[in-house]
């Protein structure tokens, strides 16, 4: 790798040499001979899906996060259908959710017929603002769906109130925060469904998985018929019982997470501590490096919260400087410094402006996304990626 240009070098993108001559992507995973072992043995066995690591995963996850139940879905927007059909949502029902997200927190609120209300957000953290949620609450709401953003827990105590007032269901998306603790507690246990991504820039893959994590019996329950078809029983349980009969109960799909998968997830759950850590090392590393660069907002992180870091986004005071968020991309996009932007307020994408033509602005989350810059975050970068 080459040494990191000094001042008086010229900049890529004005034709210099690169910082690095590879890319460093912003996210990535990080699998050893372990987790490929893990694979190897169920690829032998005589069960693909449906077996026994299905089980084994979802309890070993559960007890990590500190959730009674855990169900596992084949993406973490799949896992999020299942929360949204699990809290009741249908049509005429709404859920009041953030724009500051990945399209599929808000997208699986139409996948039940349902409507999705945003509410702006905290302009320290950008998640969800209890006071903005409270301003939007009607008799049509049915659930309130925060997001970990960056892996920084939601105001959870605030908004589980508010839910529990309101009478309604609080779903955290926490595809951002396995292992983010709140005022001590893990998310996991915290809301009524804790819903988990395992995509490979997460800190935790399966390929593709995502997990459901709640208290709640019932609500397993309903999770696991709808990740099956709807279907009662599970082809296991009637197959070691010599059963052939299996009914269907409800309107389903197919969003089961293979044996090779749920192997591939215990493998990887065995040092989840590890890459944890790494990820508040590496945040601890660009805040010290910042710390004297008044253009550059790091992320705020709440007292009583351990943030899991997904991602590292940084603001960028435009007011004072010299170029805009644009070219501050694409400069460091020609060093092969793989820099990205979370996110496009979801209200923004054309698939919603022109379905809702709604006129709603919603000042924090939009300020916010013409300043933010994610810069590279993964628990293999090294002392010299940062
Ligand atoms: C906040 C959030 N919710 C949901 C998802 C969807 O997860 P998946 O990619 O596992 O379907 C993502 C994916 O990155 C996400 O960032």
């Amino acid at each position: 790798m080459n040494a990191l240009p000094t001042k008086l070098e010229t900049l890529a993108i004005h034709g210099g040499t690169p910082a690095r001559g590879k890319l460093l992507p912003y996210g990535r995973q990080s699998l050893d001979d372990s987790d490929v072992q893990a694979v190897v043995e169920v690829l032998q066995s005589d069960w693909l899906t449906t077996g026994p690591k299905i089980g084994e995963f979802e309890e070993r996850f559960a007890a990590w996060v500190g959730a009674r139940h855990a169900v596992s879905f084949s993406s973490g927007t799949a896992a999020l259908h299942g929360a949204t059909f699990a809290a009741g949502l249908g049509p005429g029902d709404e859920a009041i959710t953030t724009p500051m997200t990945f399209c599929a927190t808000a997208n699986c609120i139409l996948y039940q017929g349902a409507l999705p209300v945003f509410a702006d957000v905290s302009p320290d953290t950008l998640n969800l603002d209890p006071g903005e949620v409270s301003k939007k609450i009607s008799s049509r709401t049915k659930a309130i769906i925060a997001v970990d953003y960056a892996g920084h827990p939601a105001a959870l105590d605030e908004l589980a109130e508010l839910a529990k007032t309101q009478g309604v269901l609080l779903i955290e998306d926490a595809c951002h925060a396995l292992g983010a603790e709140f005022q001590g507690t893990r998310v996991g246990g915290i809301a009524d469904l804790t819903v988990f991504s395992f995509h490979p820039v997460k800190h935790l893959t399966t390929g593709e998985g995502g997990m459901v994590a709640t208290n709640d019996t019932r609500l397993a329950e309903a999770l696991r018929r709808f990740r099956n078809h709807g279907i009662s029983s599970e082809a296991r349980e009637r197959q070691e019982a010599g059963q052939w009969f299996y009914e269907m109960v409800l309107l389903g799909f197919n969003y089961r997470l293979t044996d090779i998968a749920c192997a591939l997830g215990l493998s990887q759950l065995g040092r989840l501590a590890e890459n944890l850590a790494r990820r508040r090392e590496i945040a601890a590393q660009y805040a010290a490096a910042f710390r004297d660069m008044p253009a550059i907002v790091i992320p705020a992180v709440r007292e009583g919260v351990v943030p899991a870091w997904h991602l590292y986004p940084v603001r960028l005071k435009l007011e004072i400087l010299g170029v805009g968020r644009r070219e501050i991309f694409r400069a460091l996009r020609a060093e092969n410094i793989g820099v990205n932007v979370h996110y496009i307020p979801v209200h923004q994408h054309s698939y919603y402006r022109e379905r809702f033509k709604s006129h709603e602005s919603y000042p924090v989350a939009e300020d916010a996304y013409e300043r933010l810059i994610s810069l590279p975050m993964f628990h293999a970068m090294t002392a010299q990626d940062v």
